[in-house]
């Protein structure tokens, strides 16, 4: 590792305006590169076995998974750009902060898909009487009402996700539309059903009509890995 006054040499007549810019502590003149810290980069999951699940396309499928992977990357991107700029010391700068609202909505729109895709494939439907449809037919009534609000929630325009929240604070389970990938959802809230309805879930095989698309994702809804989730 080079030491500030070897870096300079290195640099050359150069050296100042590199400094400037360069991975060192303001304040200590240390090496503060974020390529110090431990890899926690994410890696996008393999959903691959979903190909082939009734209602869905093969072509849907493929374009749906890139999309994901774009999400990790570009998490991946944000993290590394902000903790370079935090080790520069430029943090007061409107970049960082415009890099830092972004930074959830990147992360949301990684980690919904992956409850999304991982919320899809099952066959069997929900367990009547099991621990989910009890605590669904407490919140809601009945399971057929919290499905009714789930589906009306759903078909609601915009692009965004729907998700059946479980509030850890009450036990209570909630229906909340999310815009986008960051704005709606309840702090502290754990995502139980997942379901993404960005025109890029649907129109390639359904066109205008979610509702068609909403009652497929209900045909492959996988019930077990719905009810692991709750707290
Ligand atoms: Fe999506």
């Amino acid at each position: 590792m080079l030491k500030r006054r070897d870096f300079l040499k290195v640099a050359g007549a150069g050296g100042a305006a590199v400094l400037a810019a360069g991975p060192f502590s303001r304040t200590t003149g240390t090496p503060t590169s974020p390529k110090e810290a431990p890899n926690m980069a994410y890696t996008a999951k393999d959903y691959g076995k979903l190909i082939g699940m009734a209602g869905f396309s093969e072509t849907l499928l493929k374009n749906h998974f890139t999309l994901y992977q774009g999400y990790v990357t570009n998490t991946n991107k944000v993290l590394d750009a902000l903790a370079q700029m935090a080790a520069d010391g430029k943090t007061a700068t409107p970049e960082y902060a415009e890099l830092k609202r972004r930074l959830g909505w990147e992360w949301n729109g990684m980690r919904l898909h992956e409850h999304y895709f991982e919320n899809l494939g099952g066959k069997a439907p929900l367990a009547a009487g099991g621990k989910l449809a009890k605590k669904v037919a407490e919140s809601f009534g009945s399971v057929e009402a919290w499905e009714k609000d789930f589906r009306a929630t759903g078909a609601m325009r915009g692009i965004g996700w729907v998700v059946l929240y479980e509030d850890t604070a009450s036990g209570r389970l909630i229906n909340f539309w999310v815009n986008e990938h960051d704005a709606g959802h309840p702090a502290g809230g754990r995502p139980l059903l997942v379901m993404d309805v960005f025109e890029h879930a649907f129109m390639i095989d359904y066109g205008l009509k979610r509702a068609d698309y909403i009652e497929a994702f209900f045909k492959n809804i996988d019930w077990a890995a719905v009810e692991s989730r709750l707290k």
